[in-house]
Protein backbone atom coordinates (compact mmCIF):
# COMPACT_ATOMS: atom_id res chain seq x y z
CA UNK A 1 0.00 0.00 0.00
CA UNK A 2 1.02 3.61 -0.92
CA UNK A 3 1.07 5.32 2.73
CA UNK A 4 4.14 4.77 5.68
CA UNK A 5 3.36 4.71 9.20
CA UNK A 6 5.04 6.05 11.97
CA UNK A 7 6.28 2.87 12.94
CA UNK A 8 7.67 1.88 9.22
CA UNK A 9 11.45 3.65 9.70
CA UNK A 10 12.37 0.65 11.58
CA UNK A 11 13.08 -2.76 10.17
CA UNK A 12 12.66 -6.13 11.47
CA UNK A 13 15.14 -9.20 10.30
CA UNK A 14 16.56 -7.41 7.47
CA UNK A 15 19.19 -10.14 6.95
CA UNK A 16 16.07 -12.52 5.62
CA UNK A 17 16.77 -13.87 2.10
CA UNK A 18 14.24 -14.95 -0.34
CA UNK A 19 13.98 -19.04 0.53
CA UNK A 20 16.87 -20.53 -1.66
CA UNK A 21 15.54 -24.19 -2.12
CA UNK A 22 14.04 -27.04 -0.18
CA UNK A 23 14.09 -26.94 3.55
CA UNK A 24 12.80 -28.81 6.74
CA UNK A 25 11.91 -28.54 10.13
CA UNK A 26 9.86 -28.95 13.01
CA UNK A 27 7.40 -26.33 12.35
CA UNK A 28 7.14 -24.09 9.30
CA UNK A 29 5.21 -20.79 10.19
CA UNK A 30 3.99 -18.42 7.43
CA UNK A 31 3.47 -14.53 7.92
CA UNK A 32 5.60 -12.72 9.91
CA UNK A 33 3.40 -10.31 11.56
CA UNK A 34 2.98 -9.75 15.69
CA UNK A 35 1.38 -13.69 15.59
CA UNK A 36 4.14 -15.13 13.23
CA UNK A 37 6.96 -13.86 15.18
CA UNK A 38 5.36 -14.44 18.31
CA UNK A 39 4.63 -18.50 17.56
CA UNK A 40 8.52 -18.74 16.19
CA UNK A 41 9.35 -17.48 19.61
CA UNK A 42 7.22 -19.26 21.80
CA UNK A 43 8.02 -22.73 19.35
CA UNK A 44 11.41 -22.08 19.74
CA UNK A 45 11.62 -21.26 23.56
CA UNK A 46 10.10 -25.14 23.96
CA UNK A 47 13.24 -26.87 21.61
CA UNK A 48 11.33 -27.04 18.33
CA UNK A 49 13.30 -25.72 15.03
CA UNK A 50 11.14 -23.01 13.17
CA UNK A 51 11.44 -21.55 9.61
CA UNK A 52 9.24 -18.59 9.55
CA UNK A 53 8.50 -17.53 5.73
CA UNK A 54 6.70 -14.56 4.04
CA UNK A 55 5.52 -13.41 1.18
CA UNK A 56 7.28 -9.71 1.53
CA UNK A 57 9.46 -8.25 4.23
CA UNK A 58 9.62 -9.39 7.54
CA UNK A 59 6.98 -7.56 9.88
CA UNK A 60 5.82 -5.53 6.40
CA UNK A 61 2.16 -6.51 7.23
CA UNK A 62 -1.22 -5.12 9.28
CA UNK A 63 1.12 -5.17 12.28
CA UNK A 64 3.47 -2.34 10.40
CA UNK A 65 0.21 -0.55 10.64
CA UNK A 66 -1.17 -1.06 14.07
CA UNK A 67 -1.64 2.00 16.64
CA UNK A 68 -0.67 -0.06 19.21
CA UNK A 69 -3.09 -0.17 22.11
CA UNK A 70 -2.09 -3.42 24.09
CA UNK A 71 -5.54 -4.10 25.50
CA UNK A 72 -6.82 -6.59 27.74
CA UNK A 73 -10.48 -6.10 27.45
CA UNK A 74 -12.91 -6.32 24.39
CA UNK A 75 -12.09 -3.85 21.85
CA UNK A 76 -15.70 -3.96 20.78
CA UNK A 77 -16.96 -3.45 24.75
CA UNK A 78 -17.34 -6.14 27.38
CA UNK A 79 -20.92 -5.78 27.21
CA UNK A 80 -21.50 -6.53 23.61
CA UNK A 81 -19.76 -9.60 23.95
CA UNK A 82 -21.08 -10.72 27.26
CA UNK A 83 -24.85 -10.39 25.02
CA UNK A 84 -22.90 -13.07 22.61
CA UNK A 85 -20.55 -15.18 24.74
CA UNK A 86 -21.89 -14.92 28.16
CA UNK A 87 -20.32 -14.18 31.76
CA UNK A 88 -17.86 -17.07 31.96
CA UNK A 89 -16.11 -16.90 28.37
CA UNK A 90 -16.12 -13.18 28.47
CA UNK A 91 -14.51 -13.85 31.62
CA UNK A 92 -11.80 -16.24 29.30
CA UNK A 93 -11.35 -13.88 26.79
CA UNK A 94 -10.53 -11.40 29.28
CA UNK A 95 -7.92 -12.90 31.17
CA UNK A 96 -6.06 -14.89 27.93
CA UNK A 97 -5.55 -10.59 26.45
CA UNK A 98 -4.54 -9.45 29.67
CA UNK A 99 -1.91 -12.64 30.14
CA UNK A 100 -0.82 -11.41 26.29
CA UNK A 101 -0.11 -7.80 27.73
CA UNK A 102 1.68 -9.47 30.32
CA UNK A 103 3.62 -11.97 28.20
CA UNK A 104 4.73 -8.53 26.14
CA UNK A 105 5.85 -7.47 29.59
CA UNK A 106 8.01 -10.09 30.29
CA UNK A 107 9.20 -10.65 26.81
CA UNK A 108 10.57 -7.20 26.15
CA UNK A 109 12.09 -7.67 29.56
CA UNK A 110 13.90 -10.71 29.52
CA UNK A 111 15.40 -10.16 26.34
CA UNK A 112 16.22 -6.55 26.96
CA UNK A 113 14.05 -4.90 24.01
CA UNK A 114 13.93 -1.16 24.09
CA UNK A 115 10.25 -0.74 22.41
CA UNK A 116 8.97 1.82 24.48
CA UNK A 117 7.09 -0.38 26.62
CA UNK A 118 4.67 1.08 29.51
CA UNK A 119 1.90 0.36 31.37
CA UNK A 120 -0.92 3.61 31.58
CA UNK A 121 -3.99 4.26 32.72
CA UNK A 122 -6.87 4.09 29.62
CA UNK A 123 -10.19 5.93 29.40
CA UNK A 124 -13.21 5.22 27.74
CA UNK A 125 -15.48 7.73 27.69
CA UNK A 126 -18.91 9.42 26.15
CA UNK A 127 -18.97 10.09 22.87
CA UNK A 128 -20.17 13.67 21.68
CA UNK A 129 -23.79 13.84 22.28
CA UNK A 130 -23.71 10.70 23.40
CA UNK A 131 -25.80 9.29 26.51
CA UNK A 132 -23.80 7.96 29.33
CA UNK A 133 -25.97 4.41 29.46
CA UNK A 134 -23.09 2.55 27.67
CA UNK A 135 -20.80 3.61 30.49
CA UNK A 136 -22.61 2.03 32.80
CA UNK A 137 -23.50 -1.05 30.81
CA UNK A 138 -19.78 -1.09 30.27
CA UNK A 139 -18.96 -0.79 34.08
CA UNK A 140 -21.18 -3.84 34.84
CA UNK A 141 -19.86 -6.15 32.10
CA UNK A 142 -16.13 -5.14 33.20
CA UNK A 143 -16.54 -5.73 37.08
CA UNK A 144 -18.23 -8.75 36.01
CA UNK A 145 -15.02 -9.89 34.41
CA UNK A 146 -12.91 -9.12 37.22
CA UNK A 147 -11.30 -6.64 35.49
CA UNK A 148 -9.90 -3.38 37.37
CA UNK A 149 -12.20 -0.29 36.73
CA UNK A 150 -13.03 3.13 37.87
CA UNK A 151 -15.55 4.95 37.75
CA UNK A 152 -15.31 8.51 36.87
CA UNK A 153 -16.75 12.00 35.09
CA UNK A 154 -14.19 14.20 33.43
CA UNK A 155 -11.28 13.62 31.17
CA UNK A 156 -8.03 15.36 30.78
CA UNK A 157 -9.30 16.48 26.92
CA UNK A 158 -10.72 19.97 25.81
CA UNK A 159 -14.11 20.44 26.73
CA UNK A 160 -14.51 16.58 28.30
CA UNK A 161 -14.95 18.01 31.95
CA UNK A 162 -18.01 16.48 32.25
CA UNK A 163 -18.12 13.46 30.54
CA UNK A 164 -18.61 10.14 31.87
CA UNK A 165 -15.69 7.96 31.68
CA UNK A 166 -14.30 4.76 32.92
CA UNK A 167 -10.97 4.16 34.16
CA UNK A 168 -8.75 1.14 33.49
CA UNK A 169 -5.29 1.05 34.79
CA UNK A 170 -2.96 -1.41 33.75
CA UNK A 171 -3.68 -1.10 30.07
CA UNK A 172 0.01 -1.26 27.81
CA UNK A 173 1.30 0.01 24.82
CA UNK A 174 4.92 0.17 22.97
CA UNK A 175 6.48 0.86 19.42
CA UNK A 176 5.30 -2.39 17.74
CA UNK A 177 8.19 -2.88 15.36
CA UNK A 178 10.79 -2.13 17.61
CA UNK A 179 9.27 -5.09 19.74
CA UNK A 180 9.15 -7.07 16.81
CA UNK A 181 12.97 -6.31 15.29
CA UNK A 182 13.83 -7.57 19.24
CA UNK A 183 11.82 -11.07 18.91
CA UNK A 184 12.87 -11.58 15.72
CA UNK A 185 17.17 -11.08 17.38
CA UNK A 186 16.11 -12.95 20.03
CA UNK A 187 14.40 -16.10 17.36
CA UNK A 188 17.74 -16.06 15.74
CA UNK A 189 20.06 -16.61 18.37
CA UNK A 190 17.66 -19.74 18.91
CA UNK A 191 18.60 -20.64 14.98
CA UNK A 192 15.09 -20.04 13.69
CA UNK A 193 15.25 -19.15 10.23
CA UNK A 194 13.94 -16.38 8.24
CA UNK A 195 12.88 -16.22 4.56
CA UNK A 196 11.44 -12.80 3.21
CA UNK A 197 9.82 -12.66 -0.38
CA UNK A 198 8.69 -16.21 -0.69
CA UNK A 199 5.08 -16.51 -0.83
CA UNK A 200 3.49 -19.67 0.30
CA UNK A 201 1.55 -21.49 -2.84
CA UNK A 202 -0.32 -24.12 -1.05
CA UNK A 203 0.18 -26.18 1.95
CA UNK A 204 -0.36 -29.94 1.28
CA UNK A 205 -0.88 -32.19 4.62
CA UNK A 206 -0.22 -36.19 3.70
CA UNK A 207 1.60 -38.65 6.03
CA UNK A 208 1.52 -37.13 9.18
CA UNK A 209 3.50 -34.09 8.20
CA UNK A 210 2.94 -30.90 5.82
CA UNK A 211 4.65 -29.58 2.86
CA UNK A 212 4.82 -25.39 2.51
CA UNK A 213 4.73 -25.14 -0.99
CA UNK A 214 6.70 -22.14 -3.02
CA UNK A 215 7.92 -20.80 -6.85
CA UNK A 216 11.31 -21.26 -4.92
CA UNK A 217 11.29 -24.53 -3.03
CA UNK A 218 9.22 -26.61 -0.67
CA UNK A 219 9.34 -26.68 3.51
CA UNK A 220 8.64 -29.84 4.54
CA UNK A 221 7.73 -29.85 8.61
CA UNK A 222 5.74 -31.86 11.47
CA UNK A 223 3.11 -28.53 11.53
CA UNK A 224 2.50 -25.56 10.09
CA UNK A 225 1.05 -22.53 11.87
CA UNK A 226 -0.67 -20.08 8.96
CA UNK A 227 0.02 -16.52 10.53
CA UNK A 228 -1.21 -15.01 7.32
CA UNK A 229 -3.23 -12.42 8.83
CA UNK A 230 -6.58 -13.41 6.79
CA UNK A 231 -6.21 -17.63 6.55
CA UNK A 232 -5.00 -18.70 2.82
CA UNK A 233 -5.58 -22.43 4.22
CA UNK A 234 -9.39 -22.14 4.26
CA UNK A 235 -11.53 -21.37 1.29
CA UNK A 236 -15.45 -20.58 2.83
CA UNK A 237 -15.35 -21.69 6.45
CA UNK A 238 -13.55 -19.05 8.47
CA UNK A 239 -13.79 -16.63 6.58
CA UNK A 240 -17.41 -16.14 6.59
CA UNK A 241 -17.17 -15.69 10.30
CA UNK A 242 -14.97 -12.69 9.46
CA UNK A 243 -15.51 -9.21 7.98
CA UNK A 244 -12.46 -7.17 6.51
CA UNK A 245 -12.58 -3.08 7.80
CA UNK A 246 -10.39 -0.32 6.73
CA UNK A 247 -9.21 2.44 9.44
CA UNK A 248 -7.49 5.33 9.29
CA UNK A 249 -5.02 6.62 11.72
CA UNK A 250 -3.25 10.22 11.81
CA UNK A 251 -0.13 11.16 13.67
CA UNK A 252 0.47 14.64 15.01
CA UNK A 253 3.74 16.27 16.49
CA UNK A 254 2.85 17.80 20.40
CA UNK A 255 5.40 19.12 23.01
CA UNK A 256 6.31 16.09 25.57
CA UNK A 257 4.28 16.51 28.38
CA UNK A 258 1.05 18.59 26.87
CA UNK A 259 -1.03 15.92 27.34
CA UNK A 260 -0.74 13.00 30.12
CA UNK A 261 0.11 9.87 28.52
CA UNK A 262 -2.98 7.42 28.93
CA UNK A 263 -5.22 5.58 26.07
CA UNK A 264 -8.14 7.80 25.24
CA UNK A 265 -11.03 6.67 23.24
CA UNK A 266 -14.53 7.07 23.12
CA UNK A 267 -18.04 5.43 23.07
CA UNK A 268 -18.67 6.77 19.28
CA UNK A 269 -19.60 3.94 16.36
CA UNK A 270 -16.99 3.49 14.94
CA UNK A 271 -14.92 4.92 17.79
CA UNK A 272 -12.47 7.59 17.82
CA UNK A 273 -8.85 7.01 19.85
CA UNK A 274 -6.03 8.57 20.97
CA UNK A 275 -2.55 7.17 21.82
CA UNK A 276 0.97 8.92 22.32
CA UNK A 277 4.38 7.58 21.38
CA UNK A 278 7.96 8.89 22.29
CA UNK A 279 9.84 10.93 19.66
CA UNK A 280 13.18 12.89 20.24
CA UNK A 281 14.26 16.16 21.39
CA UNK A 282 10.78 16.92 23.51
CA UNK A 283 8.88 15.99 21.24
CA UNK A 284 6.15 13.51 20.94
CA UNK A 285 3.60 11.97 18.68
CA UNK A 286 0.26 11.80 19.23
CA UNK A 287 -2.21 8.70 17.35
CA UNK A 288 -5.69 9.35 16.59
CA UNK A 289 -7.52 6.92 14.68
CA UNK A 290 -10.89 5.66 13.56
CA UNK A 291 -13.42 6.46 10.82
CA UNK A 292 -13.06 2.58 9.98
CA UNK A 293 -15.84 1.13 7.09
CA UNK A 294 -16.05 -2.13 5.38
CA UNK A 295 -13.53 -2.37 3.13
CA UNK A 296 -14.12 -1.35 -0.30
CA UNK A 297 -17.44 0.28 0.54
CA UNK A 298 -15.76 3.96 0.65
CA UNK A 299 -13.08 5.73 -1.35
CA UNK A 300 -13.20 9.11 0.26
CA UNK A 301 -10.24 8.77 2.55
CA UNK A 302 -9.66 12.69 2.81
CA UNK A 303 -12.71 13.34 3.67
CA UNK A 304 -12.44 10.77 6.82
CA UNK A 305 -9.05 12.20 7.34
CA UNK A 306 -10.45 15.62 7.80
CA UNK A 307 -12.85 14.68 10.14
CA UNK A 308 -10.46 12.96 12.79
CA UNK A 309 -8.41 16.33 12.44
CA UNK A 310 -11.27 17.72 13.32
CA UNK A 311 -12.00 16.20 15.97
CA UNK A 312 -8.59 15.43 17.40
CA UNK A 313 -7.89 19.78 17.03
CA UNK A 314 -11.27 19.86 19.01
CA UNK A 315 -10.06 17.86 22.03
CA UNK A 316 -6.51 18.72 22.18
CA UNK A 317 -5.95 22.16 20.77
CA UNK A 318 -2.13 21.91 21.60
CA UNK A 319 -1.86 19.43 18.46
CA UNK A 320 1.54 20.15 16.10
CA UNK A 321 1.62 19.71 12.62
CA UNK A 322 0.38 16.29 11.12
CA UNK A 323 3.53 14.21 10.75
CA UNK A 324 1.89 10.68 9.48
CA UNK A 325 -1.87 9.41 7.74
CA UNK A 326 -2.10 6.22 6.62
CA UNK A 327 -4.34 3.27 6.93
CA UNK A 328 -4.97 -0.67 6.98
CA UNK A 329 -7.26 -3.41 7.54
CA UNK A 330 -8.83 -5.43 10.46
CA UNK A 331 -10.48 -8.35 10.27
CA UNK A 332 -14.06 -8.39 12.79
CA UNK A 333 -15.11 -11.99 13.90
CA UNK A 334 -19.14 -12.72 14.75
CA UNK A 335 -18.33 -12.77 18.47
CA UNK A 336 -15.85 -10.65 18.94
CA UNK A 337 -13.14 -12.92 19.74
CA UNK A 338 -10.39 -14.59 16.58
CA UNK A 339 -9.83 -18.04 15.38
CA UNK A 340 -6.58 -19.58 16.96
CA UNK A 341 -5.77 -23.33 16.77
CA UNK A 342 -6.55 -26.44 14.52
CA UNK A 343 -7.49 -25.44 10.90
CA UNK A 344 -11.01 -27.14 10.51
CA UNK A 345 -10.05 -30.63 8.76
CA UNK A 346 -6.58 -30.90 9.69
CA UNK A 347 -4.57 -32.62 11.95
CA UNK A 348 -1.29 -30.61 11.68
CA UNK A 349 -1.83 -27.29 10.13
CA UNK A 350 -2.94 -24.41 13.19
CA UNK A 351 -4.71 -20.70 12.23
CA UNK A 352 -4.33 -18.07 13.68
CA UNK A 353 -6.98 -15.07 12.26
CA UNK A 354 -9.37 -13.16 13.34
CA UNK A 355 -7.77 -9.95 15.10
CA UNK A 356 -11.15 -8.00 15.62
CA UNK A 357 -9.05 -5.10 15.88
CA UNK A 358 -7.20 -6.67 19.11
CA UNK A 359 -4.55 -8.17 16.71
CA UNK A 360 -1.38 -7.59 18.82
CA UNK A 361 -2.89 -9.31 22.07
CA UNK A 362 -4.60 -11.93 19.74
CA UNK A 363 -1.56 -12.41 17.84
CA UNK A 364 0.50 -12.79 21.31
CA UNK A 365 -1.75 -14.77 22.74
CA UNK A 366 -2.67 -17.25 19.59
CA UNK A 367 1.28 -18.05 19.98
CA UNK A 368 1.09 -19.38 23.39
CA UNK A 369 -2.01 -21.25 22.36
CA UNK A 370 -1.02 -22.22 18.99
CA UNK A 371 2.61 -23.25 20.42
CA UNK A 372 0.86 -25.31 23.25
CA UNK A 373 -1.43 -27.18 21.02
CA UNK A 374 1.90 -27.80 18.59
CA UNK A 375 3.89 -29.63 21.18
CA UNK A 376 0.71 -31.88 22.33
CA UNK A 377 -0.15 -29.82 25.54
CA UNK A 378 -3.87 -28.63 26.58
CA UNK A 379 -4.82 -24.61 27.15
CA UNK A 380 -8.17 -23.71 28.62
CA UNK A 381 -8.46 -20.87 26.15
CA UNK A 382 -8.97 -23.74 23.20
CA UNK A 383 -12.42 -24.01 23.46
CA UNK A 384 -13.01 -20.03 23.30
CA UNK A 385 -11.04 -19.51 20.18
CA UNK A 386 -11.63 -22.35 18.69
CA UNK A 387 -11.96 -21.91 14.63
CA UNK A 388 -14.59 -24.64 14.14
CA UNK A 389 -16.77 -22.72 16.59
CA UNK A 390 -20.58 -22.33 15.57
CA UNK A 391 -21.40 -19.39 17.56
CA UNK A 392 -24.92 -19.32 17.08
CA UNK A 393 -25.77 -16.43 19.36
CA UNK A 394 -23.95 -14.27 16.93
CA UNK A 395 -25.99 -15.72 14.11
CA UNK A 396 -27.74 -12.18 13.42
CA UNK A 397 -24.02 -10.64 12.76
CA UNK A 398 -23.31 -14.08 10.51
CA UNK A 399 -26.30 -12.86 8.47
CA UNK A 400 -25.59 -8.80 8.05
CA UNK A 401 -21.78 -9.50 7.45
CA UNK A 402 -22.37 -12.06 5.08
CA UNK A 403 -24.51 -9.57 2.98
CA UNK A 404 -21.20 -7.86 1.55
CA UNK A 405 -20.63 -10.90 -1.16
CA UNK A 406 -24.63 -11.56 -2.14
CA UNK A 407 -24.50 -7.23 -2.86
CA UNK A 408 -20.39 -7.38 -4.08
CA UNK A 409 -21.73 -10.22 -6.80
CA UNK A 410 -24.74 -7.86 -7.82
CA UNK A 411 -21.94 -5.46 -8.74
CA UNK A 412 -21.06 -7.87 -11.85
CA UNK A 413 -24.10 -6.48 -13.86
CA UNK A 414 -23.42 -2.76 -13.17
CA UNK A 415 -22.06 -0.59 -15.43
CA UNK A 416 -18.31 0.52 -15.38
CA UNK A 417 -17.43 3.45 -13.42
CA UNK A 418 -15.66 5.05 -16.53
CA UNK A 419 -16.31 4.96 -20.38
CA UNK A 420 -12.31 3.56 -21.13
CA UNK A 421 -9.05 3.43 -20.04
CA UNK A 422 -8.02 6.40 -22.05
CA UNK A 423 -10.01 8.63 -19.45
CA UNK A 424 -7.46 7.96 -16.51
CA UNK A 425 -5.29 10.28 -14.91
CA UNK A 426 -1.96 8.93 -13.96
CA UNK A 427 -1.70 7.34 -11.10
CA UNK A 428 -5.54 6.40 -10.95
CA UNK A 429 -7.80 2.79 -10.87
CA UNK A 430 -11.04 2.42 -12.07
CA UNK A 431 -13.60 -0.42 -12.83
CA UNK A 432 -14.52 -0.51 -16.79
CA UNK A 433 -16.96 -2.50 -18.52
CA UNK A 434 -16.34 -4.54 -21.83
CA UNK A 435 -19.04 -6.41 -22.52
CA UNK A 436 -19.69 -8.83 -20.09
CA UNK A 437 -15.91 -8.45 -18.77
CA UNK A 438 -15.21 -6.26 -15.64
CA UNK A 439 -11.81 -5.09 -15.94
CA UNK A 440 -9.57 -3.21 -13.06
CA UNK A 441 -7.72 -0.59 -15.35
CA UNK A 442 -4.60 1.66 -13.88
CA UNK A 443 -2.38 4.22 -15.26
CA UNK A 444 0.84 4.19 -13.73
CA UNK A 445 3.09 7.52 -13.58
CA UNK A 446 4.46 6.87 -16.98
CA UNK A 447 1.21 6.55 -18.71
CA UNK A 448 1.09 2.88 -19.39
CA UNK A 449 -1.97 1.24 -18.53
CA UNK A 450 -2.39 -1.94 -16.48
CA UNK A 451 -5.80 -4.18 -17.30
CA UNK A 452 -6.61 -6.83 -14.64
CA UNK A 453 -9.60 -8.74 -14.51
CA UNK A 454 -11.57 -6.85 -11.51
CA UNK A 455 -12.48 -10.31 -10.31
CA UNK A 456 -10.86 -11.67 -6.72
CA UNK A 457 -8.66 -14.42 -7.15
CA UNK A 458 -9.67 -15.84 -3.46
CA UNK A 459 -13.30 -16.14 -4.41
CA UNK A 460 -14.49 -14.72 -6.91
CA UNK A 461 -15.45 -10.69 -5.48
CA UNK A 462 -16.05 -7.67 -7.46
CA UNK A 463 -12.52 -5.50 -6.91
CA UNK A 464 -12.93 -1.55 -5.38
CA UNK A 465 -10.30 0.98 -6.31
CA UNK A 466 -8.42 2.60 -2.98
CA UNK A 467 -7.66 6.22 -4.38
CA UNK A 468 -5.26 6.51 -1.20
CA UNK A 469 -3.51 3.58 -0.81
CA UNK A 470 -3.52 2.71 -4.55
CA UNK A 471 -4.58 -0.60 -4.46
CA UNK A 472 -7.51 -2.63 -4.83
CA UNK A 473 -9.67 -3.66 -2.18
CA UNK A 474 -11.67 -7.03 -1.68
CA UNK A 475 -14.79 -6.07 0.27
CA UNK A 476 -15.39 -10.08 0.85
CA UNK A 477 -12.56 -11.28 2.83
CA UNK A 478 -10.07 -8.76 2.97
CA UNK A 479 -7.57 -9.52 -0.04
CA UNK A 480 -5.80 -6.83 -1.62
CA UNK A 481 -3.75 -5.99 -4.75
CA UNK A 482 -1.05 -3.71 -6.21
CA UNK A 483 -2.14 -1.20 -8.72
CA UNK A 484 -0.72 -4.05 -10.86
CA UNK A 485 -2.06 -6.90 -10.09
CA UNK A 486 0.31 -8.57 -7.42
CA UNK A 487 -1.32 -9.26 -3.99
CA UNK A 488 -0.66 -7.56 -0.97
CA UNK A 489 -3.02 -9.05 1.57
CA UNK A 490 -4.02 -12.54 2.29
CA UNK A 491 -6.61 -14.48 1.50
CA UNK A 492 -5.29 -14.18 -2.07
CA UNK A 493 -2.55 -16.21 -3.11
CA UNK A 494 -2.74 -15.40 -7.21
CA UNK A 495 -2.41 -12.38 -8.65
CA UNK A 496 -5.08 -10.85 -10.94
CA UNK A 497 -5.12 -12.39 -14.31
CA UNK A 498 -3.97 -9.71 -17.22
CA UNK A 499 -6.37 -8.85 -19.90
CA UNK A 500 -5.11 -7.87 -22.94
C1 LIG B 1 -4.81 1.15 11.65
C2 LIG B 1 -4.81 -0.03 12.56
C3 LIG B 1 -4.85 0.16 13.93
C4 LIG B 1 -4.83 -0.96 14.79
N1 LIG B 1 -4.79 -0.76 16.14
C5 LIG B 1 -4.66 -1.82 16.95
C6 LIG B 1 -4.48 -1.65 18.35
O1 LIG B 1 -4.40 -0.53 18.85
N2 LIG B 1 -4.38 -2.76 19.13
C7 LIG B 1 -4.42 -4.02 18.60
O2 LIG B 1 -4.31 -4.99 19.36
N3 LIG B 1 -4.57 -4.21 17.28
C8 LIG B 1 -4.68 -3.16 16.45
N4 LIG B 1 -4.80 -3.35 15.12
C9 LIG B 1 -4.83 -4.72 14.60
C10 LIG B 1 -3.45 -5.35 14.61
O3 LIG B 1 -2.45 -4.42 14.32
C11 LIG B 1 -3.40 -6.46 13.59
O4 LIG B 1 -4.54 -7.26 13.73
C12 LIG B 1 -2.21 -7.36 13.79
O5 LIG B 1 -1.04 -6.59 13.79
C13 LIG B 1 -2.19 -8.44 12.74
O6 LIG B 1 -1.07 -9.22 12.95
P1 LIG B 1 -0.86 -10.55 12.11
O7 LIG B 1 0.45 -11.10 12.47
O8 LIG B 1 -2.05 -11.43 12.25
O9 LIG B 1 -0.91 -10.08 10.58
P2 LIG B 1 0.15 -9.28 9.69
O10 LIG B 1 0.95 -8.34 10.48
O11 LIG B 1 -0.63 -8.74 8.54
O12 LIG B 1 1.11 -10.42 9.18
C14 LIG B 1 0.70 -11.38 8.24
C15 LIG B 1 1.86 -11.68 7.31
O13 LIG B 1 1.50 -12.79 6.48
C16 LIG B 1 2.12 -12.60 5.23
N5 LIG B 1 1.46 -13.43 4.20
C17 LIG B 1 0.21 -13.31 3.72
N6 LIG B 1 -0.02 -14.24 2.77
C18 LIG B 1 1.11 -14.97 2.66
C19 LIG B 1 1.51 -16.08 1.84
N7 LIG B 1 0.69 -16.63 0.93
N8 LIG B 1 2.77 -16.57 1.98
C20 LIG B 1 3.63 -16.03 2.89
N9 LIG B 1 3.29 -14.97 3.69
C21 LIG B 1 2.06 -14.46 3.57
C22 LIG B 1 1.97 -11.11 4.98
O14 LIG B 1 2.91 -10.66 4.01
C23 LIG B 1 2.20 -10.52 6.36
O15 LIG B 1 3.55 -10.13 6.57
C24 LIG B 1 -4.80 -2.26 14.24
C25 LIG B 1 -4.75 -2.46 12.86
C26 LIG B 1 -4.74 -1.35 12.02
C27 LIG B 1 -4.65 -1.58 10.55
S1 LIG C 1 -11.10 -12.00 -0.47
FE1 LIG C 1 -12.51 -13.61 -0.78
S2 LIG C 1 -13.36 -13.13 -2.67
FE2 LIG C 1 -11.89 -11.58 -2.40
Amino acid sequence: MATKSLWMDTAVAPQAIPLPGDERCDVVVVGSGIAGLSTAYELSERGRSVIVIDRGPIAGGMTARTSAHLAPLCDDLMSEMQKIKGEEQSKLFYESQAAAVDRIEEIQKNEKISCDFRRLDGYLFQGDDMPPDVIDEELDAVRAVGAPVERLVGVPLSGCDSRHALRYPQQATFHPLKYLAGIAEACTKRKVRFFADTPVEEIVEENGAVTAKTARGLIRAGHAVVATNSSIVDRVALHSKTSPYRTYVVSFAIDRGALPDALYWDTEEPYHYVRLQPGDNGSDFVLVGGEDHKSGEADDADARFDRLEQWARSKMPMLRDITHRWSGQVLDTIDYAGFVGKNPGSEHIYVATGDSGQGLTHGVMGAVLNATLVTGGESKWAELYSPDRKPLKAAKNWVLENSTALKNLAEYVAPGEIGSADELEPGHGAIIREGLKKIAAFRDAEGEIHRHSASCTHLGCHLHWNSFESCWDCPCHGSIFGPEGHVLNAPAISALKPVS
